[in-house]
């Protein structure tokens, strides 16, 4: 049995880098959103032990540090399932692109390999074994719009706005996450942690993160709640129900930190967000530490308009829609 399943992306709607944690990782607050940008994933099981990736695309690992093998070896162990995995990655999103493309393909080939050897984890366990194997793959369990924490990987599921039209712009480079959390500690006058500096370090360091962090859950908070407020000042009240409320990001002004070290470093992606908001964007931003930048738009003919536009000066762009949870779900099987 084969079993073929889209592996949709993820686009960051704001994302605040907080303290550097005793474990190596940073504290993230950030709302993750399927797009339907995909890739496709074949799983199949054959006699025999071990695994196998396939992959045209040259920049693909195929051996253990895939996200796929790590996952599936993962599940293997955890169903006490025999034979060999066989899986396919039909490539589509961008390579290290900011969004999430490998975590969603881990996901993917879970969900896949559990319909293959008619058998599930529980719903735990298979957050557990995501967030084993990356910050990001636990969000694509949940898809939709999501709220992560902690590390990324502590996600809770968000009401969906209805769809908004997107146009993606996939700049030909790739950014490495660690090295831009590195350069994001060193931008902030903040050493490496080790055990010796480490009490020094959170005095230091945590207050300023901290403060940070809960300006931007303030943020995001009052604008996840003003569609149900009717305080006067508050969005629908006065708006009407007719806007889209994910555009209301314009106005709360939710970005993206990654920006501040990504964009000095390849000036050609600021240049691509800039280009993203004269094309149109209601709110564009990079996702994640990119390279990737999207724009959200008022309407689907914007963002038609807006991808040839963009296209016309050089830009890989393309145009999508966000994907509630209903849909990312509905759709995920081929
Ligand atoms: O979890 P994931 O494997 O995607 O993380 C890759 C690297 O990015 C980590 O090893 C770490 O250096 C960095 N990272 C971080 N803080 C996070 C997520 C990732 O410092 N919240």
């Amino acid at each position: 049995m084969i079993v073929t399943a889209r592996s949709f992306a993820k686009i960051n709607l704001g994302l605040r880098i907080g303290a550097p944690r005793a474990d190596g990782f940073h504290e993230l607050l950030t709302i993750y959103q399927t797009i339907g940008l995909h890739d496709l994933i074949q799983v199949s099981v054959v006699r025999g032990n071990g695994i196998e990736i396939r992959c045209d695309d040259p920049r693909v690992p195929k051996d253990e540090s895939n996200t796929c093998w790590r996952i599936v070896e993962k599940v293997m162990e955890s169903l006490h399932a025999n034979g060999r995995v066989i899986v396919e990655i039909e490539k589509c999103l961008p390579v290290q692109g900011g969004m999430g493309g490998a975590s969603a393909n881990a996901v993917t080939a879970l969900l896949a390999l559990e319909r293959v050897l008619k058998k599930s984890l529980s719903a735990s366990e298979r957050l557990r074994i995501a967030a084993e194997v990356g910050s990001d793959v636990p969000l694509f369990l949940i898809g939709g719009m999501v709220l992560g924490m902690e590390r990324g990987e502590q996600v809770y599921p968000l009401e969906d706005f209805p769809a908004t039209p997107c146009v993606v712009v996939t700049p030909d480079v790739g950014v490495s996450t660690p090295k831009a959390f590195a350069e994001w500690d060193r931008k902030q006058g903040l050493k490496p942690r080790s055990s010796k500096d480490r009490a020094g370090n959170e005095e230091l360091t945590m207050p300023k993160s901290f403060d940070r962090m809960s300006e931007l859950g303030r943020e995001m908070s009052a604008w996840l709640s003003e569609s149900y407020s009717g305080a006067p000042g508050s969005g629908r009240a006065e708006r009407g129900r007719a806007e889209n409320p994910l555009l209301a990001l314009v106005r709360a002004g939710i970005k993206n930190d990654f920006e501040e070290v990504v964009f000095p470093e390849y000036p050609e992606l600021s240049e691509g967000k800039k280009a993203l908001e004269r094309a149109g964007a209601k709110y564009a931003s990079l996702s994640g530490s990119g390279s990737t930048l999207y724009g959200l738009f008022a309407s689907k003919e914007a963002a038609d308009l807006a991808v040839s536009r963009l296209r016309k000066q050089g830009w890989t762009a393309q145009s999508t829609a966000t994907l509630t949870r209903q849909r990312y779900w509905k759709r995920i099987w081929v």
